[in-house]
């Protein structure tokens, strides 16, 4: 295929500028991947901490995720067909070429959710600005999710080690400590709706009201001097299930302990940056623990280095986030809500304006998502 394929290119920096809008070629379609044109796009935090962080080789493309309209699939490939609605995520910012801020995409199945084509309207283009839409029902709305729910599902399915159906969880609880992140907003409704457990999580008190309507029973400020007595005495000894988004040391710890109260059963604590138990400061001598970690750069089934950290995907991951995947979200997406949308102008130049809001840490509880302009 010829034609542009305008791209966010890492020049190889560690700080602003670290990328330059060049035109690169349509890639080619290797048998396991889809070519994917890409409508709109949304912002990460991977999406500046891998350039920063010194993670970036000159030539990687930048971003993750995107959604579009599939134009061409590897022979290998099943399920999916040219002209199919769709959003996925890349590995950006990590090899040449790879990465979602691109006008093509090359994307791995396990990271390509197929939207009914009743559920998405082409022609609704969600306006620049703040947006309180909330369903999936543009491209949009579709880019906004994908990335997080492919970390949901692994933490859920293969750290948390959490089951469909289980009557038990009527009366347990999962902390999800930062609920208004991208992820904490997939990961109340999830734990909610498709496992049944109750949900306490912690965000500034003006997320209140959207969490509360995506089902979390408790939300408790994490700015508060007591938030880990508040948990401990909601959750009376019954949170089985912890998930850190936030994972810095300091809310590891907090999540640690927020959940000492559980003396009977166990207690599975997942975070999303590698951090170890080791890294705990407090009473160490608690023996009903499992921890995990997830990272979604394994989800497409290929080993990946992180930080300087190998990470090997097993056949146990693959199974449990494929049956999420393909069994259980499909059903789901036409009842699943984004955060707020922050819509920036349309074009790839807006890649600036995103990374730095994301930067300076000026998103709260909202995704910041931009449309293509080709
Ligand atoms: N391992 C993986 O595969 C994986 C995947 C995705 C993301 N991540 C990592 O996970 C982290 C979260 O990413 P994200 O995109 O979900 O986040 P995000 O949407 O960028 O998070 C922004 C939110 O963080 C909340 N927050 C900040 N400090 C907090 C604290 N101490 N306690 C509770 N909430 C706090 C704020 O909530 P309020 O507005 O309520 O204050 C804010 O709305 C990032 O470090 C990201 O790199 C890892």
């Amino acid at each position: 295929m010829t034609g542009n394929n305008r791209a966010a290119v890492s020049n190889g920096n560690k700080s602003v500028p670290f990328y330059e809008i060049k035109n690169l070629s349509i890639p080619s379609v290797p048998k396991g991947k889809v070519l994917v044109k890409a409508i709109a796009y949304a912002f990460n935090p991977t999406d500046w901490k891998h350039p920063v962080y010194g993670m970036t080789p000159e030539g990687a493309v930048l971003g993750s995720d995107f959604s579009g309209i599939v134009e061409a699939v590897g022979s290998e490939v099943e399920g999916l067909a040219k002209g199919d609605y769709v959003s996925g995520w890349a590995h950006g910012g990590y090899e040449k070429d790879i990465g979602g801020f691109q006008d093509w995409v090359l994307a791995d199945p396990p990271l390509v959710i197929k939207f009914d084509k009743s559920q998405l309207d082409q022609s609704k283009v969600e306006p620049v600005g703040d947006s309180e839409s909330r369903v999936i029902d543009n491209f949009e709305g579709a880019a906004s999710v994908t990335l997080g729910l492919s970390t949901i599902a692994m933490s859920f399915t293969n750290q948390l080690k959490l089951k469909v159906n289980e009557p038990s969880y009527r009366d347990q609880y999962i902390l999800i400590w930062g609920g208004a992140t991208a992820s904490g907003v997939l990961a109340i409704q999830v734990a909610k709706d498709i496992y049944g457990l109750k949900v306490i999580t912690t965000a500034s008190p003006r997320n209140n009201a959207f969490l509360k309507s995506l089902g979390a029973d408790h939300i408790v400020n994490y700015n508060d001097k007591d938030v880990i007595e508040k948990i401990r005495k909601i959750g009376g000894g019954k949170i089985h299930f912890a998930l850190d988004t936030i994972s810095s040391l300091e809310t590891f710890q907090l999540v640690y302990d927020a959940t000492a109260g559980t003396n009977e059963g166990t207690v599975a604590i997942d975070n999303l940056l590698l951090l170890n138990p080791e890294e705990i400061k407090t009473d160490k001598s608690r023996t009903n623990l499992k921890f995990g970690k997830t990272l979604a750069y394994v989800a497409n089934g290929e080993p990946t280095v992180f930080a300087g950290i190998p990470v090997a995907p097993d056949a146990d991951l693959a199974a449990d986030y494929g049956n999420f995947w393909y069994n259980i979200l499909p059903g789901y997406l036409p009842k699943l809500r984004h955060s707020n949308l922050k819509v920036l102008n349309p074009g790839l130049e807006s890649v600036h304006e995103g990374l730095s809001l994301l930067m300076d840490n000026k998103v709260s509880g909202e995704k910041v998502v931009f449309r293509a302009d080709n």
